[in-house]
C-alpha cells in the first residue's frame, strides 16, 4: 500500500524561492506526492524572480497569481483572493508556506479557513520587534500552522513558550543552507568578481532593504555616509534592492560606481553567492543573508537592532550594529583588524533539511491508496 500526497508551496519574494527548490526536489523525489507551486507573484522583476526559477532548476509554478507591489494590505488581500480561487479549483492536503514574507501569511489563512492543513517552514524565529511587517507575519502564521518546521533551538523555545504542541514543532535544519551548500561548488565557476572589478577576499559586500533602514532619508543618509567611508579601505559591492534604489533616488543618492563604492543590478543566485564567498565583511540587513555568511564564514554585521537568527550571533559570525554610523564604522574597522576565526555550522544545517520535512509531511498528511 503506498501513500498518496497533495501539496501545494507557496513562494512569492526572493527570499522564498531558496527555500522552495530544496522542498521542491525532496517532495519530487518521493513516490505518490503530487506538488504543486504557486507564485503570488509579490515579487515580478527578471532579477528578483524568473532568475532564482531557472538557476534553482525550480519547478515552473502551477499558477502565478501576478499581484506585483501594492500597500500591505493591498498586496495582502489580492494575494488571498487569489489563492482561495485556486484552492476551491483544485485543492490540496497541506499547503506549505515558507519564511516571513506577505505571501506567507496570506496564503496561510486562506488554507487554514479551508480546513486545509498549513505548515510553515523557517517557523519559530522571533525578533520580538513588531514594528518589522516580517514579525508579525511570522507570528501570526505560527498561530494558525499545524507543522512547524524549525531552523533553530530558540525557534523551538519561542513555540513553545507560545503554547504550540511540541508534537507539531519538528527542528529540521535551514532549507536555505540546502541550497547554499548544493550551489556552491557552481558558483565557484562565476566570473562576477571579474565583471565587477574585485578580487578574492579584497572587497566586502552590502545588502540594504528593511523600510526601517531605507524609507527615512535621514538614516539612509548616515548609512549610506559610513559604507562611503568604509570604502575607502575596502571597495564595497552592493547590489541595490529595488526598493532601495527607489528611495536612494528619491533622497538623491547616486546609485551607480563611485570609487570604492561599487553599485549595481541585483544579482542572481549563483552570482551572488559567489560574491558572499569571495568577500572578506558583509554588511546587511537581510535575514537569510546573516545565516548564509555563517556557513560562508565570512563575518557578518547587522545593519538591525535586533535578530530573529541569534544563533548566527551565539556561533561568532554575526554582530548587530543598528543604523549608527559612527558604529558600522568602528565595527568595520575591528573586523578587518582582526582574525577571522572558522567556526562550527548550527547543529542540522547539513544540506538535508528539506528531505525531512518531506518525510514529516508524507506521515502527516499521506493518505493511504
Ligand atoms: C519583501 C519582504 C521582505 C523580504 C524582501 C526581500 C514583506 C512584508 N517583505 O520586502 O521580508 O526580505 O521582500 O526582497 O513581504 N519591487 C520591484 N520589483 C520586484 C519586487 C519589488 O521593483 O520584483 C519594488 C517595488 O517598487 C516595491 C518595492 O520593491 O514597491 C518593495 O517590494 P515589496 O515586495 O513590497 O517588499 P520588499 O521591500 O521587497
Amino acid at each position: 500500500m503506498t501513500a498518496r500526497l497533495d501539496v501545494i508551496s507557496v513562494a512569492g519574494a526572493r527570499p522564498n524561492f531558496m527555500k522552495i527548490a530544496p522542498l521542491a526536489r525532496a517532495l519530487g523525489a518521493i513516490e505518490g506526492v503530487r506538488h504543486r507551486i504557486v507564485h503570488t507573484g509579490q515579487h515580478y522583476d527578471k532579477n528578483m524572480s524568473d532568475l532564482f526559477f531557472t538557476e534553482l532548476g525550480i519547478p515552473e509554478p502551477w499558477r502565478n497569481l501576478g499581484v506585483g507591489s501594492s500597500t500591505h494590505a493591498r498586496q495582502t488581500a489580492e494575494i488571498m483572493v487569489g489563492f482561495e480561487e485556486l484552492l476551491d479549483e483544485d485543492p490540496c492536503d497541506v499547503v506549505c508556506v515558507v519564511g516571513d514574507v506577505n505571501s506567507t501569511i496570506a496564503c496561510a489563512l486562506v488554507a487554514v479557513k479551508r480546513g486545509i492543513p498549513v505548515a510553515h517552514v523557517e517557523a519559530g524565529l522571533r525578533s520580538f520587534d513588531r514594528s518589522m511587517p516580517e514579525e508579525v507575519n511570522r507570528i501570526l502564521t505560527d498561530a494558525i500552522s499545524d507543522s512547524l518546521f524549525v531552523t533553530e533551538p530558540s525557534g523551538m523555545e519561542h513555540l513553545a513558550r507560545e503554547g504550540v504542541d511540541a508534537d507539531r514543532t519538528f527542528l529540521v535544519g535551514n532549507v536555505m543552507i540546502d541550497t547554499l551548500l548544493g550551489h556552491r561548488e557552481r558558483a565557484r565557476q562565476s566570473d562576477v568578481l571579474t565583471r565587477v572589478g574585485v578580487e578574492e577576499k579584497g572587497y566586502g559586500v552590502v545588502t540594504l532593504h528593511r523600510p526601517s533602514n531605507v524609507d527615512d532619508p535621514q538614516t539612509l543618509g548616515g548609512i549610506m555616509g559610513a559604507l562611503r567611508e568604509i570604502s575607502a579601505r575596502l571597495p564595497l559591492v552592493f547590489p541595490v534592492h529595488p526598493r532601495t534604489a527607489e528611495r536612494m533616488a528619491a533622497a538623491g543618492f547616486r546609485a551607480r560606481a563611485d570609487g570604492g563604492f561599487i553599485a549595481c543590478d541585483p544579482l542572481g543566485y549563483i552570482d551572488f553567492l559567489r560574491l558572499m564567498e569571495g568577500a572578506s565583511l558583509i554588511l546587511t540587513d537581510s535575514g537569510g543573508i546573516q545565516e548564509e555568511a555563517c556557513i560562508l564564514g565570512v563575518p557578518c554585521l547587522t545593519l538591525r537592532e535586533n535578530t530573529e537568527r541569534p544563533v548566527t550571533i551565539e556561533i561568532g559570525m554575526n554582530k548587530l550594529v543598528g543604523s549608527d554610523p559612527e558604529a558600522i564604522g568602528r565595527e568595520a574597522a575591528a573586523i578587518l583588524d582582526g582574525d577571522v576565526q572558522p567556526v562550527a555550522a548550527p547543529d542540522l544545517w547539513d544540506g538535508r533539511a528539506a528531505e525531512r520535512i518531506a518525510e514529516t509531511l508524507m506521515d502527516r498528511y499521506g493518505r493511504a491508496s
